[in-house]
């Protein structure tokens, strides 16, 4: 068995400390073989930049993710180019910077990990599964399988999960920065949840000033967003899946909320 942290959109400097915390902590109770997080809100204005991400690498992670906040800065374009364990999602356009998939090589075992994006109430993608079904058959020497569905729509997460149970290790959801409590295995040994959660500040509105998403919704008027600040909290899943059949036996969230 290996044991393969997945962390929650990590927001801001406070989030990526928190992972760095949390992640020294977790090593010394228990064996971490993978770590894999979602940067998408990791820099401390917006989306995520070459030193949030070289931060967050630094810190632990084998592979960061990304979703709709993945091309805010373009310090990063350049990177997702050159790194193949930067991602974002794989359905984008063809003609967008980076790439959507990663193998992460431990010599005794591989981890895909594959990011996708929804389409419900989210920036134009391709089919997402489509996509998944298609990178899945070029990789059938990769046993273990994990995705990052960046996804709004609790249906499409869900959905996509029932159409890939048997086939991939986990489907993991995130972008809503709000943990779900259906943690779950599936038939075939599929691991999911609808939203993993967010890794940042405890007093905001999903990463954002309370005071900038308020205003918002009582005027109706464009406001400018602002990261809050403070005491952060930490949204990640820990699975265990057995490195030879790709087939997740536990599935443990871990929620400081
Ligand atoms: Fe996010
Ligand atoms: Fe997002």
């Amino acid at each position: 068995m290996i044991n393969i942290l997945f962390v929650g959109d990590i927001v801001g400097d406070g989030g990526c400390k928190i992972f760095k915390e949390t992640l020294a902590a977790l090593k010394a109770k228990e064996k971490i073989d993978a770590v894999i997080v979602n940067g998408e809100n990791s820099d401390n204005r917006n989306g995520i930049s070459k030193s949030s991400a070289e931060y967050l690498f630094s810190a632990g992670a084998d592979v960061i993710t990304g979703g709709n906040h993945s091309f805010r800065n373009n310090d990063i374009l350049e990177m997702m180019d050159s790194e193949e364990a930067l991602l974002r999602p794989e359905n984008y356009s063809k003609k967008a910077s980076g790439h959507g998939v990663c193998i992460i090589d431990k010599l005794s075992y591989k981890i895909m990990v594959l990011n996708l994006a929804g389409r419900i109430y989210m920036d134009p993608a391709e089919d997402p599964f489509s996509t998944a079904k298609n990178i899945i058959s070029k990789h059938s020497d990769c046993a273990v399988k994990i995705i990052d569905f960046h996804a709004e729509a609790t249906s499409e997460k869900a959905a996509l999960a029932h159409y890939l149970k048997g086939s991939v290790s986990a489907v993991l959801g995130t972008h809503t920065h709000i943990p779900t409590a259906d943690a779950q295995i599936m038939e075939g040994g599929t691991a999911f949840i609808t939203d993993v959660g967010m890794t940042g500040p405890r007093h905001s509105i999903l990463g954002v000033e309370v005071e900038n998403i308020v205003q918002k919704f009582i005027t109706g008027m464009p406001v400018r967003f602002h990261q809050a600040k403070g005491d952060c909290v930490f949204c990640g899943i820990l699975l265990s899946v057995d490195e030879k059949t790709g087939k997740t036996a536990q599935i443990k969230p871990i929620n400081t909320i």
